[in-house]
């Protein structure tokens, strides 16, 4: 599966968001990755469904949605309606976990589920044949710029490994968190194919083009 690079806007400049996610398209970004954050689930709060609609409208790339609320069932129609392409919810964030993915499917969307590096991969063992991606938290949610947590590594593998056994290969398994050319090729040795970056593509020290260049060229073919 060729790994897709998914730059988070939470690290763009939210004055001029709609020109940073148009730079990231014409530099090749394969989705747009959008955190969506309550203040209560992370300790930090963000944008909400019409910042999703304003954005629908101003590129062609998936719109990932990174749900870090609590309850995200009250609120799946309102991003699907915005125009989201996947949604992801988290784990320790959804009590009924398998009705919450079903929701997101019969919405039109393409559910996810995400675990927190905390969590282990095998809470997911009975609603894997429902999702299209898993995401692998990287680094504790809820702030960019943080360190790789390494220790996810082996979470990574493990979950490949149980989803080649369960004949379903095709899931993908997305990373977020302290993603750049310098972690980029172990966590695609490990499994993700599709690789989550803020602070390394949206910075003061090179261009976005330039970022996801070096962020691309950092996968080992
Ligand atoms: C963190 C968010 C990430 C964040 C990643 O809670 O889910 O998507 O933007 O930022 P970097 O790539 O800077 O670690
Ligand atoms: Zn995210």
């Amino acid at each position: 599966m060729t790994v897709k690079l998914a730059p988070s806007i939470l690290s763009a400049d939210f004055a001029r968001l709609g020109d940073d996610v148009m730079k990231a398209e014409e530099a090749g970004a394969d989705w747009i990755h959008v955190d969506i954050m309550d203040g209560h689930f992370v300790p930090n709060m963000t944008i909400g469904p019409p910042v999703v609609a304003a954005l629908r409208r101003v590129t062609r790339l998936p719109l990932d949605v990174h749900l870090m609320i609590e309850q995200p069932d009250r609120y799946v129609d309102a991003f699907a309606d915005a125009g989201a392409d996947l949604i992801t919810v988290h784990q320790e964030a959804t009590r009924h976990l398998h009705r919450t993915l079903e929701a997101i499917r019969e919405c039109g969307a393409r559910p996810g589920v995400a675990i927190n590096p905390a969590t282990p991969s095998g809470t997911l063992d009975e609603i894997l044949a429902l999702v299209d991606m898993v995401l692998v938290m990287t680094v504790n949610p809820g702030f960019g710029g943080q360190r790789f947590i390494r220790s996810t590594l082996r979470k990574i593998e493990m979950l490949r490994r149980s989803l080649a056994e369960r004949g379903m290969p095709e899931v993908e398994i997305e990373v977020d968190g302290g993603i750049a050319p310098a972690t980029a090729p172990e966590v695609t040795r490990a499994g993700a194919t599709v690789l989550v970056a803020g602070a390394a593509i949206f910075n003061d020290r090179a261009s976005v083009s330039d970022n996801l260049t070096a962020l691309r060229r950092a996968i080992p073919a």
